[in-house]
């Protein structure tokens, strides 16, 4: 194995520029480039291996400390405009420039800009999600990534900063029939990815998409913990928040997702649990007076 890694490293840095933006190909899901080695891949990627502080975690609902002094959390504005492409490793939704929805108040000390928008599913039902609650794995999680603009003038910058990043995580679950509870911002990004074939170089608009129905009434109840970026560069400047809510996905959207990877041959897009550490994991959800539904 050790061989393989060096003759691949060798030939690696052989044939690719060390410029970011090649190196950022790099990597993948499964096999010899895939989260075990990410660390090994690229120097600047050590922390896949060596970080402390890294995402996903298992949250055990017993450890959670109860912080009732976090608050509800305040978007600045609703709509954003953007563009959705299959990246090869998931889909993506790139919010443009001029969309400016900022992100405060609960855990954060900075108000942070709404990025991206990454969507994580599996090939099975049973499995999707990155975070997981008990061991209990989702069939999918959506993740909105903010940076700093109080520190930073834009994400490249903030994603190697301390205090760069934010991430919110919302579970997704699978219902058995087509039915109201669907969520219409799940259902408009998929509607955009119908028009697009495999080609990952492809990218469909999409318009008016509602942040703050995605996060619904969730913005007051959410866990929350210090962690990292779940693919590389893996830097451990995020602030995660997950959501108390989940939202919900038929078995026939997961499908044509499903359709989508798998005409490139991937395998499921989603990093492997890690170790919690000696980190605190907090939340404001009361469990000894609220039923909380997972
Ligand atoms: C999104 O695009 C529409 C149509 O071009 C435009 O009217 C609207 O102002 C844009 N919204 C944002 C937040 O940029
Ligand atoms: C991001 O901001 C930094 C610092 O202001 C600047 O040097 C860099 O060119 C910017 N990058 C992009 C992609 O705009
Ligand atoms: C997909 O393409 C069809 C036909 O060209 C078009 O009518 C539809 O609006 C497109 N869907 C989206 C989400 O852009
Ligand atoms: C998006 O919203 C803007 C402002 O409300 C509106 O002018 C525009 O027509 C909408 N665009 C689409 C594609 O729905």
């Amino acid at each position: 194995m050790k061989f393989k890694i060096s003759s691949l490293l060798f030939f690696a840095l052989c044939l690719r520029p060390n410029t970011s933006s090649s190196w950022d190909e790099w990597w993948a899901y499964e096999g010899i480039s895939g989260p075990n080695y990410w660390g090994l891949l690229n120097p600047e990627w050590i922390l896949c291996n060596k970080g402390k502080h890294q995402s996903p975690i298992n949250i055990i609902p017993e450890k959670l400390v109860f912080d009732p002094s976090l608050s509800r959390l305040k978007l600045s504005s609703d709509y954003v405009n953007g563009s959705v492409r299959n990246t090869g490793r998931g889909i993506l939704l790139k919010i443009s420039k001029d969309s400016k929805v900022v992100i405060s108040d609960g855990p954060l000390s900075y108000d942070y800009r709404f990025e991206h928008i990454l969507l994580h599913y599996g090939h099975e039902n049973s499995r999707g999600s990155e975070h997981r609650i008990n061991g209990f794995t989702f069939a999918g999680e959506l993740q909105l990534y903010a940076y700093n603009t109080h520190l930073y003038s834009n994400w490249s910058e903030a994603e190697v900063k301390s205090h760069g990043i934010m991430a919110i995580a919302i579970l997704i679950k699978l219902t058995n029939y087509e039915h109201p509870e669907d969520n219409q911002q799940l259902l408009q990004m998929i509607h955009a990815l119908k028009n697009l074939s495999s080609k990952t170089s492809q990218s469909q608009q999409i318009y008016n998409f509602s942040i703050s129905d995605l996060l619904s009434e969730s913005l007051k109840y959410y866990i929350t913990y210090e962690g990292s970026l779940t693919k590389p560069s893996c830097s451990e400047n995020v602030q995660w928040i997950i959501l108390n809510k989940p939202i919900y996905i038929s078995g026939h959207q997961l499908r044509l997702l499903r359709n989508l990877m798998e005409s490139k041959g991937l395998g499921d897009n989603f990093r492997p649990i890690q170790p919690l550490s000696q980190r605190c994991v907090r939340t404001n959800i009361d469990f000894n007076n609220v039923c909380v539904k997972v």
